[in-house]
C-alpha cells in the first residue's frame, strides 16, 4: 500500500429538503454577500433557485445571481463572474447545479482570491494559494466536484479543456438532496453513473499491492452504482436509487477509493480532449473510450482486470486464464454501458475525429510533450492516438 493523505473537509448535509439549510450553512462559513451561480435553467424551472434564495434571505444574507454555465464550462463566463463578484463585493459563492456549475464557481473563486486570470492555474503557469469559500447544491450525481479538490474549465481560445486541483477549492459544504436529481433525463443520469464508475476505476486500476480494503470499497461502490443505474433506467424518480447513486458520486471522487493506490486517469485525460474539441457530455465520452483504453493496457497486469471482472462484473472466477477473464470483464462493462444507453465507440458518441484531429487531441493531451498520462500503463502521444483509433 502506498503512503497517502486522506483529506475530506466538506460538510455533507444529505437528504430530503436539505436545500432549506443553504442560508444558515453559508452564514456559518462567514458569508455576507453571496454569488448564486447556476446553469442553463433546470434549477430555475424546478423552483430550486427560489428556495435557495429564500433560505439566504431568511439567514440575513444578500446575494447576486449569475446563470448560464454550460456543460464543459467556459472560461469567458468565469471572467464575467469574477468581474461581477468584484463589483458586488461578493465573499462567498454558492454553486447550484451540476459539476460544470461547481467547477465554474471554483474557477471564479481562484480568480477573485488572487485577482488574476484563473487560466494561469489551469495552464500550469502558477499554483493557487487560496480560493474564495464555496458551497455546493449539486443537482446531478456525476462529477463529484462537491467533495473533490478539482475543477475543469474550457478555454474557448484554442478549445483547451484543462483541470486544476488544489485543496483550497474544496467546498465548505455540500447540500445533497437526491430528490433534486429526479428531473434528470435518462441520458444525463447514465452519463453521471458512468462518470462515477470511472472515478472509481481510475483509482482501482493500479499496480499497487495490499490495497484490499480500498479495492473492496471500490468494488462495492461500482456494484451499487450499476444496480441502481439499472433501477433508474426503469424508474427515474426512485428516491432510494437516486440516494445510493448520489452518495456513491461523492465518495467515488473524494479520495476514499484512492487511499493507498496509485491511480491511472488516462481515460479522463483522453476524454477531456474530446470534450474540448467536440463538446460531448463527459460521461458519454468516457464510456466511448474506456473499452479501447482497457484493451490497450490490460496486459500490463491481466490479474487486476480479472479481479475486476469477477468482483464487479460477475464473470465466473473459473472462466479461463487471467487474460480471458480480463477480456470478459471489459466486454461485460461495455454491455452495461450499452444497457444504460451509453456509447462504447466514438461513432456511437457522435464525435468521429479525422486523422489530423486525433493527432491534435493526442498532442494536446500530453501538453505538447510536457507530460505523459496514465499510471497502469504510461501513455505517450502515439499511444493516445492509437486508443482514439481503436475507439472509432
Ligand atoms: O444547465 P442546466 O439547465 O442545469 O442543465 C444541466 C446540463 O445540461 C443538466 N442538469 C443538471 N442537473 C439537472 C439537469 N437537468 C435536469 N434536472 C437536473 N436536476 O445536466 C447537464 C449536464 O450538467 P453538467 O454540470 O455539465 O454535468 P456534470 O455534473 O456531469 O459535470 C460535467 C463537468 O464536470 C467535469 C467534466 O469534465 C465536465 O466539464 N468534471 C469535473 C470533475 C471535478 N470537478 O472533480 C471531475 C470529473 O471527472 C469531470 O471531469
Ligand atoms: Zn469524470
Amino acid at each position: 500500500m502506498k503512503n497517502f493523505e486522506y483529506y475530506a473537509p466538506t460538510r455533507v448535509v444529505f437528504g430530503k429538503d436539505t436545500e432549506k439549510k443553504a442560508g444558515e450553512l453559508a452564514k456559518a462559513c462567514g458569508a455576507s454577500r453571496v454569488l448564486v451561480h447556476f446553469g442553463g435553467g433546470s434549477a430555475k424551472k424546478s423552483g430550486l433557485l427560489d428556495r435557495i434564495c429564500a433560505s439566504l434571505t431568511e439567514a440575513g444574507l444578500s446575494y447576486v445571481m449569475l446563470g448560464g454555465v454550460v456543460p464543459n464550462p467556459r472560461l469567458s463566463l468565469v471572467h464575467q463572474g469574477i468581474e461581477l463578484c468584484k463589483k458586488e463585493q461578493v465573499d462567498f459563492i454558492l454553486a447550484v447545479g451540476g459539476g460544470s456549475v461547481i467547477d465554474s464557481a471554483k474557477a471564479i473563486g481562484y480568480g477573485l482570491y488572487h485577482n488574476c486570470d484563473p487560466w494561469l492555474f489551469y495552464d500550469r503557469k502558477t499554483v493557487a494559494s487560496g480560493c474564495i469559500p464555496i458551497g455546493a447544491v449539486p443537482t446531478i450525481a456525476a462529477a463529484g466536484s462537491e467533495m473533490s479538490d478539482s475543477s475543469v474549465i474550457t478555454n474557448e481560445d484554442g478549445w483547451l479543456k484543462r483541470g486544476y486541483s488544489s485543496d483550497y477549492s474544496r467546498c465548505r459544504f455540500a447540500i445533497m438532496n437526491p430528490e433534486l436529481t429526479c428531473t434528470l433525463p435518462p441520458y444525463q443520469t447514465a452519463c453521471g453513473c458512468t462518470d462515477i464508475l470511472m472515478h472509481t476505476m481510475e483509482r482501482y486500476f493500479s499496480h499497487e499491492k495490499h490495497t484490499d480494503l480500498t479495492d473492496s470499497i471500490s468494488e462495492a461502490l461500482m456494484r451499487t452504482v450499476m444496480k441502481n443505474a439499472r433501477i433508474l433506467m426503469e424508474d427515474p424518480r426512485n428516491y432510494d436509487a437516486r440516494a445510493e447513486i448520489m452518495w456513491a458520486g461523492s465518495l467515488s471522487h473524494n479520495g476514499l477509493t484512492g487511499c493507498g493506490t496509485a491511480g491511472d486517469w488516462a481515460s479522463h485525460q483522453i476524454e477531456h480532449e474530446l470534450g474540448g474539441m467536440f463538446d460531448v457530455a463527459h460521461g458519454a465520452g468516457l464510456a466511448a473510450v474506456w473499452g479501447s483504453w482497457a484493451r490497450y493496457v490490460y496486459q500490463e497486469e491481466p490479474e487486476k482486470f480479472a479481479q475486476f471482472a469477477v468482483q464487479v462484473m460477475g464473470v465466473p472466477a473459473d472462466a479461463g486464464t487471467a487474460e480471458e477473464t480480463a477480456l470478459a470483464g471489459i466486454r461485460a462493462m461495455e454491455d452495461f454501458f450499452h444497457s444504460i444507453g451509453m456509447p462504447t465507440s466514438l461513432r456511437e458518441l457522435g464525435a468521429v475525429p479525422t486523422e489530423e484531429q486525433m493527432k491534435e487531441m493526442a498532442q494536446k493531451c500530453v501538453f505538447f510533450g510536457r507530460r505523459t498520462v496514465g499510471g497502469f500503463r504510461v501513455l505517450h502521444a502515439e499511444d493516445i492516438e492509437a486508443i482514439y483509433r481503436m475507439a472509432l
